[in-house]
């Protein structure tokens, strides 16, 4: 994986925003998987000043919490819609969220993945990070090799989205995200350096679902200074940075 070390938030929304606009420079339509959470909100609010044509662009999303309608405020398709989707002209057939409100929950799952599929696959899936290491839903302990599914939340997690939180949640798995063809994970703020330490550095293991990404060709990992703070090898990464376009990455 490449680590990127910017130095604070809005560095690490404008690097990311300008890996998006080359994904944009060379397909005019492509699939793009979104994650929710606040650290990709300045990326989005990039995307959407961006002028970019996304009226051809296939969207999915990582997970959705279980029993909520698409207009709850708590949904995750809802927080996507009013800090993406609307406004960004993609027609309503281009974009298949996840539906946490369905009954049979497997069955969305097992039509989701039938709707990658079909799509051809993701070009850039958005990851965000999750304090206990985990990427979308899936918690410490999933399978490095799993597909989309109903997922039980862990305690770390229900503690950080507060009460009244649902406890399930519907996520592509492991194996599913390992298949986009690049990924793009953020994370800024010192309450993640320790994450990021352990996805970057630690071992591959599922006890950190988000070290996983040391298994794919084409995974970035953006973060700010404070994110970075745990990282022994920080001063690599920086050294990488300002001499890439020696090599002409
Ligand atoms: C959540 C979501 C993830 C998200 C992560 C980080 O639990 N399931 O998809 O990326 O945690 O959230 P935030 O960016 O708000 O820190």
């Amino acid at each position: 994986m490449e680590v990127i070390i910017r130095p604070d938030a809005d560095a690490v929304a404008a690097t990311a925003m300008d890996f998006v606009g080359r994904l944009y420079a060379r397909k005019a339509d492509p699939v793009v998987g979104l994650a929710t959470g606040k650290t990709p909100l300045k990326l989005y609010a990039l995307m959407r000043a961006s002028g970019l044509d996304f009226s051809r662009t296939r969207f999915f999303n990582l997970d959705e919490l279980v029993g909520l309608g698409a207009a709850d405020p708590k949904s995750f398709r809802r927080f996507l819609r009013d800090n993406l989707l609307d406004g960004l002209g993609a027609p309503d057939g281009n974009i298949r969220l996840l539906d946490g409100s369905l009954q049979d929950l497997e069955a969305e799952a097992e039509a989701y993945e039938a709707a990658l599929k079909a799509a051809g696959g993701i070009d850039l899936q958005v990851l965000g990070l999750g304090r206990n290491g985990h990427i979308g839903f899936n918690e410490p302990g999933s399978s490095l090799g799993s597909r989309t599914r109903p997922k039980t939340l862990d305690r770390d997690t229900l503690a950080d989205y507060g009460e009244g939180t649902p406890r399930f949640s519907i996520t592509m798995g492991i194996g599913t995200i390992l298949e986009a063809r690049s990924l793009l994970m953020l994370a800024t703020g010192e309450a993640k350096a320790e994450a990021v330490r352990r996805i970057a550095e630690g071992p591959l293991t599922s006890e950190t679902p988000g070290s996983a990404l040391q298994l794919h060709p084409r995974a970035r990992l953006i973060v700010d200074e404070a994110a970075a703070a745990r990282l022994a090898r920080g001063d690599y990464w920086r050294w990488v940075w300002q001499n890439k376009w020696r090599v002409g990455q």
